[in-house]
């Protein structure tokens, strides 16, 4: 890839999923030196402004990475020109997605989880309205994303 990578994460509200994606893919960029520019953002737009749900900051604190200063925001028209790659956390905010993008992009559109051996298809549940297992079982699968993305940026 000639072009920088530039990725985008979506989920509904911008203060679970996506926002853990991001420093989970933040955090082994950097350890594996490798230069990303990395965002998140919902479709929704009830959370704008705040930071991530404390378990959500607990759970990705508990590996190492602080994501505290992170604060939601709701995807624009612009991320498909700013990003080369969107990826949503699930197929509601893919379908979302598509329904929003502008007619033409050169944004690769896809679902989290496709990057995943073995996790093709799967979504990432939203972990907000269950316990701190639910979001234990997001960093698992968000961090599992990250590790296949740096790989293959690597590659
Ligand atoms: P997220 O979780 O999409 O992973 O950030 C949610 C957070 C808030 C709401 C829904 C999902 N909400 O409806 O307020």
């Amino acid at each position: 890839m000639n072009q920088r990578p530039t990725i985008l994460f979506v989920c509904l509200g911008n203060i679970c999923r996506s926002p853990m994606a991001e420093g989970a893919l933040r955090a082994r960029a950097q350890a594996a030196g490798l230069d990303l520019i990395v965002d998140s953002a919902g479709t929704g737009g009830w959370h704008v402004g705040e930071p991530p749900d404390e378990r959500a900051q607990a759970e990705t604190l508990n590996h190492g990475v602080d994501i505290s200063t992170l604060r939601g925001r709701q995807v624009a028209p612009v991320d498909f020109a700013r990003f080369t790659h969107i990826f949503a956390l699930d197929d509601e905010n893919l379908a979302n997605l598509r329904r929003f993008a502008p007619e033409t992009h050169d944004a690769h559109l896809g679902l989290l989880l496709d990057m995943v051996p073995g996790l093709e298809g799967q979504p990432v549940a939203d972990p907000y309205y269950g316990g701190a297992d639910g979001f234990a079982r997001t960093w698992q699968q968000v961090d599992a994303a990250a590790a296949a993305l740096v790989e293959r940026f690597t590659g």
